[in-house]
């Protein structure tokens, strides 16, 4: 019998890259909401940090003064005068020297005995989603990163795109998976590299951001039952690969339940969001502590097809927004975005300032922070602080947060205690 007011997170460790690291990992929150002071806090503590390699020329340009935008922007009008944004190719060493960029900056700040992975959501394809997404993988490993997480529809190909790398077997590589059916095939078609992932992310329904479910169909999926799923299939096949879960994890001691399940880590983000180092702004930190369980709801707005959990109050939900495409977008897939196509044809029946219900201007709406995405457990962000004499939300910081659920025991929220 497992003692839940004594077990605790850090009485296990998680066996990577030749350390033994606290089995926590912040997940990645693109667009820069897991910021790079988030990440190495979290390394800094012994745990994983994550940051996310969505937008990145767009957020080095912001953060280094780079021009990778505006040539892009330059660039992609002239095509489109001739060919439509069919006919628009990403500058491919652009992509690639973003990335390095930036997450070189991240790496060369990091102490402490964790690691920094990078998120990279496979579903960003940029027109041509092989080579752009080879690009950003590549810029990841000539950064140094500690290791990539491959999310968000999972190309089986990624490990190939990756195999002439010099750092291709040094650095840990993830995937993060809502079923054992989606890790067989990507297993399947990356057997011929000769490399197997370091570990995987299994991701349930009530995560924040996009989901690996249909739209209704996460109401029945439970975390703990495809944790279990996964790992049978693992040791069907006789593959020893750490298994972490994710979603809806609130305190310490819901992810030592799932340690005891089989898991062999937690991967977290929601309570990050309010973070003193989450690069939300702090307006928006004030809504997601507000938040009600009522105010929650997943919904089919993103472009990208999946399935995405957010506020209800989040102003980019029936947004009529003139698309960026030339300088933010990444044009999913020849040209076609969802969003897009609804906005031209709202335009050319004259009712584009009336809204645009099914679809968001993701990209844009994620780079302004319009669109706030959340997990199931958004609600009980207000358990973890407390409103400060002027009124405002004492916003805890990574540390603190990354600590609750290192120490935390007996279902406890200890930022609160420290807050009050
Ligand atoms: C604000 C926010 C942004 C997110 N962005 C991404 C992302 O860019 N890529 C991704 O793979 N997962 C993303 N996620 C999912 C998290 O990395 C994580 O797996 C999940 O939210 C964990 O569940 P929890 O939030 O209930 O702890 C995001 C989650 C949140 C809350």
């Amino acid at each position: 019998m497992v003692d839940y007011a004594k077990k605790k997170m850090d009485d296990y460790r998680l066996r990577l890259a030749g350390r033994d690291i606290v089995p926590i990992m912040q997940g990645g929150m693109g667009v820069n909401i897991s910021t790079k002071a988030m990440a190495l806090a979290v390394a800094h503590a012994g745990g994983i940090g994550h940051v996310s390699d969505a937008m990145l020329p767009d957020l080095t340009d912001r953060l280094f003064n780079t021009g990778f935008t505006k040539a892009k922007a330059r660039l992609c009008r002239a095509v489109d005068k001739m060919a439509g944004y069919a006919g628009f190719d990403f500058p491919l060493q652009e992509v690639r020297f973003a990335a390095k960029t930036y997450l070189e900056d991240v790496m060369a700040g990091k102490t402490g005995p964790g690691l920094v992975f990078v998120n990279v959501m496979e579903k960003l394809t940029m027109n041509d989603s092989v080579a752009t997404l080879k690009a950003r993988l590549l810029g990841a490993l000539d950064a140094g990163i500690d290791g990539i997480s491959l999310s968000a529809g999972l190309h089986t190909s990624s490990f190939a795109m990756m195999a002439q790398h010099p750092r291709f077997r040094d650095a840990m590589l993830g995937i993060v998976v809502s079923s054992s059916r989606a890790l067989n095939l990507f297993l399947r078609r990356s057997a011929k590299t000769g490399r197997l992932p370091d570990y995987v992310v299994v991701e349930g329904p009530l995560a924040g951001g996009h989901l690996g479910f249909g739209i209704d169909s996460w109401r029945e999926a439970d975390l703990g039952a495809i944790v279990r799923e996964v790992k049978n299939y693992l040791s069907e096949q006789r593959l020893d690969i750490p298994v972490l879960a994710a979603g809806g994890i609130f305190t310490g001691t819901d992810g030592v339940r799932l340690m005891e399940a089989g898991a062999s880590g937690i991967q977290v983000a929601t309570r990050f969001t309010v973070a003193k180092e989450s690069g939300l702004p702090d307006a928006v930190k004030e809504r997601y502590f507000e938040a009600e369980a009522g105010d929650v709801v997943v919904n089919g707005i993103s472009p990208t097809g999946y399935p995405m959990r957010m506020l209800t109050a989040s102003p980019a939900i029936g947004a009529s927004l003139k698309p960026q495409c030339e300088a933010y977008g990444y044009m999913l897939a020849k040209g076609e975005c969802s969003y897009l196509k609804e906005y031209e044809k709202a335009v050319a029946e004259g009712r584009a300032t009336e809204g645009i219900c099914g679809k968001t201007c993701l990209c844009t709406q994620m780079r302004n922070y319009k669109l706030w995405t959340v997990g199931a457990t958004a609600a009980r962000l207000k358990e973890t602080s407390s409103r400060g004499a002027d009124g405002h939300w004492i916003q805890p910081s990574t540390r603190e947060i990354f600590d609750d659920y290192r120490y935390g025991v007996a279902d406890e929220v200890r930022a609160r205690r420290r807050a009050e």
